[in-house]
């Protein structure tokens, strides 16, 4: 952070937020709130004498509520600035003054409280979010008594409690007496991997924490007695297994199995855990001086609005989904955007400088080039046909398309940061827009050579590229037998398949008609399957009103490495085929060639 603060090309605006971001890759806009400190950082010499005087003691957040601060603060050691900066909803000298006592003892006369919040405006290429994450709040699993027991602490108080620049200075004392404890029980997985209470996902650093804090308690008192309970023991970085068998080698007893109840010794405050070994298979009750939760990390709470900002996706468990989870975790979906640490996933400091490195030299690869690649197949507005609804813009997951409402002026393609789902053709009513490679025309020449020969022998299926298509190649890979009957158009999303396919579909004769692809959170635009399964859903209703039985069309989403379901849907769908009868398929022809009719009367009479 240091080196940062002094490097002559870095600019770190701290106490600052990012208020609004526009443009795309190469060249976004950023409006920054950089927030008033009420401290000259150029003045400020760091001599304390400001915060000896100032009269309002809160809890130290830094201390995690060890120790106290004043209302103006260093907020920790190696802040960078290295200068106070006074909380203004503490202070008692604001609006009229009431206090002033810092600005009276101040001889650089670096304190002012007239200061006010400073709006910033950058152009940047591109943007790294390294947002990190929060620590879960054990409070309601009430099981382990955070709330009614004092010496049971969180893994990151117990840091505080244990680090030199800690409220005890590196003096481990447990918070009930003062005193050093004989005994610590770490508990691991609180508030990760559960599948009813906290987060279902592994929070990836806390077994290696605490390993690590059995070796520094071992450092510190080799008398005190170490227990560490726990679901499995993850050591599975390079020197992780050594660290692991070194706690174990001084000591420390790993027993399998979370206490299901702790209670307190009311006289000695002692902590008595209930556990089942269930490694022994017994239920056992331990005595222990201090308890330390291991926390599980959960994204920051402000990442829905960085989400927002910066048109993001998020996986299920609340992090920034990356653009691919093996082949580009250090790319945001959107272009120019990188992530580096925990604002993708949990990680630890290792990982987190792996990804930092990466996201920084792919920042820098583009900055290089000068230039962006992008695949050819962005829409063209045709603005003869556009009708002004705005609709393309509102289902771009990449706020690639520029839409001004009430403006009677078709929108704009942003070429550079479309990355080509095709939803906003899909979505569009009046065929205005046109997706270069999958054209309308294209697509339903396809479907129109598929239908040609005995349409009632065959099952249309649109499946998207990255999983369905990767799907079934996959299946015919692995040589997993299916029905001959399928016929796949690729798109590159499942957000292309427009209605009018699917019903061309129909009109041209086949009984089953199938759209599929990725699973939610692996759709590789954001969220463009949102809108299939939205279309899909009012399609069902459209042909259920039209006469059509809406079973005949079938939704699915396959992940490439999904074969074996690949293979079963299509079995199914064989099955759902053979149970259309003839009568349906040709019932189904007339009225979709009659509404084709009506249609096109309508367009003649508009053209008249
Ligand atoms: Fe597969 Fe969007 S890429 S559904």
């Amino acid at each position: 952070m240091m080196d940062a603060g002094r490097h002559p090309k870095i600019n770190l605006l701290t106490n600052a937020e990012v208020e609004e971001v526009s443009g795309f890759v190469g060249n976004f806009h950023i409006k920054i709130r950089k927030k008033t400190r009420y401290v000259d950082v150029s003045k400020c010499n760091v001599c304390a004498e400001c915060v000896e005087v100032c009269p309002v003691v809160v809890p130290d957040e830094f201390q995690v509520g060890f120790s106290v601060r004043r209302a103006i603060y260093l907020p920790f050691p190696q802040a960078v600035p290295s200068s106070y900066i006074i909380n203004m909803e503490e202070c008692l000298g604001n609006n009229p003054i009431a206090c002033g006592k810092c600005i009276d003892k101040c001889e650089p006369n670096a304190i002012n409280l007239d200061m006010r919040d400073e709006i910033v405006e950058i152009d940047v290429g591109a943007i790294i979010v390294a947002t990190g994450m929060d620590i879960y709040d054990p409070t309601p699993l009430d099981e382990f008594g955070y709330t009614r027991y004092e010496n049971v602490v969180t893994n990151i108080e117990f840091e505080r409690l244990m680090g030199p620049t800690g409220p005890v200075t590196g003096e481990l004392i447990r918070p009930s007496d003062r005193k050093k404890p004989a005994s610590v029980a770490f508990i691991q997985c609180v508030g990760s991997r559960s599948l009813k209470r906290g987060n279902r996902y592994c929070s990836n650093i806390c077994c290696m924490n605490t390993v690590k804090e059995t070796l520094l308690l071992e450092e510190y008192d080799p008398n005190i007695e170490k227990k560490v309970l726990y679901i499995d023991i993850r050591a599975f970085g390079k020197g992780f297994e050594d660290l692991y068998r070194r706690s174990k080698e001084a000591g420390t007893q790993y027993i399998r199995g979370i206490p299901g109840e702790i209670t307190e010794d009311p006289v000695t405050k002692n902590l008595i855990l209930s556990v089942e070994d269930t490694t022994a298979g017994t239920i056992e009750k331990y005595e222990v001086a201090m308890v330390v939760l291991a926390l599980g990390v959960t994204p920051r709470l402000d990442a829905g609005l960085v989400q927002r900002l910066l048109t993001l996706s998020r996986t299920p468990d609340g992090f920034f989904m990356e653009s691919h989870p093996k082949l580009k975790p250090a790319d945001a979906p959107s272009a120019g955007i990188f992530f580096a640490g925990c604002a993708e996933c949990p990680k630890d400091i290792k990982d987190s400088v792996l990804q930092s490195g990466a996201a920084a030299s792919h920042a820098q690869i583009l900055f290089s080039k000068g230039k962006v690649s992008i695949e050819a197949l962005t829409p063209v507005i045709d603005k003869d046909l556009c009708k002004f609804c705005g609709i393309c813009a509102k289902v771009c997951p990449y706020k690639a398309i520029e839409f001004v409402p009430k403006v009677k002026k078709p929108p704009k393609a942003i070429e550079a940061a479309c990355h080509g789902c095709g939803t906003c053709g899909a979505e569009c009513r009046f065929d205005a827009i046109k997706m270069r490679h999958f054209t309308d025309e294209q697509i339903l020449a396809m479907i129109k050579s598929i239908l040609e020969d005995k349409p009632e022998d065959k099952i249309v299926v649109f499946a998207c590229n990255w999983c369905s298509y990767a799907g079934a190649d996959f299946a015919g890979l692995s040589r997993l037998q299916m029905p001959e009957t399928a016929r796949l158009i690729r798109t590159m999303c499942s957000g292309r398949v427009d209605e009018k396919f699917v019903l061309e579909a129909f009109r041209l004769g086949a009984p089953i008609v199938l759209v599929s692809g990725c699973h939610f959170a692996d759709c590789h635009y954001i969220n463009a399957n949102r809108w299939t399964q939205k279309r899909v859903e009012k399609l069902w209703d459209k042909v259920e009103k039209l006469g059509i039985r809406p079973e005949r069309l079938q939704l699915e989403w396959i992940a490439a490495s999904e074969a074996a379901k690949f293979t079963k849907v299509m079995k199914e769908l064989e099955e759902m085929r053979k149970k259309v009868t003839k009568e349906e398929i040709i019932q189904a022809v007339e009225i979709l060639n009659r509404e084709k009719e009506k249609r096109e009367q309508k367009k003649e009479n508009q053209g008249k």
